[in-house]
């Protein structure tokens, strides 16, 4: 059985967690989350490479890896949720399952949050946990791709 190689990518502003709205998404940072995954993934016997970028088509360049270097992925599109076309589509271009993750439940929060544009594209999504959602999405993925 070969090492499953994940990718996961952060979306615009991610880089401001911990920081940012702490009450919303609490107080780990984006190093935080990043090192539950590695250890995690090492548990579960894959390999994760986070990443993370406020540009668009950065984060659409990085999903084109998908099916090539990596096996599969899980994404925040954070903001970029409610407004990406490019990003569904970029989602639905690779053949690698994607699975989309929030900190919080968008759709306990503000009407313009309710929709996620990309969700669609994805295998399926997880939110709502804080950074517990990224973790559950970590098992979810590596299940998912199996042995
Ligand atoms: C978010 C939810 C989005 O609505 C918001 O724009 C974010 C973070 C979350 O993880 O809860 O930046 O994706």
């Amino acid at each position: 059985m070969a090492t499953k190689q994940l990718l996961v990518l952060h979306g615009p502003n991610l880089n401001r967690l911990g920081a940012r709205e702490p009450e919303i998404y609490g107080r780990d940072t984006l190093n935080d989350v990043n090192a539950l995954l590695a250890s995690l993934a090492s548990s579960l016997g894959a390999t994760v490479e986070c990443r993370q970028s406020n540009h668009e088509g950065q984060l659409i360049d990085w999903l084109h890896e998908v099916g090539d270097v990596f096996d599969g992925a899980i994404i925040n599109p954070a903001g970029l949720t409610h407004t990406s076309v490019a990003l569904r589509d970029a989602i639905a271009s690779v053949p690698g399952p994607v699975i989309e993750c929030h900190l919080s439940n968008i759709h306990a929060r503000e009407p313009f949050r309710h929709k996620s544009v990309t969700a669609g594209a994805c295998a399926g999504a997880i939110m709502g946990f804080g950074t517990r959602s990224y973790t559950l999405a970590l098992r979810a993925l590596v299940d998912l791709l199996g042995n």
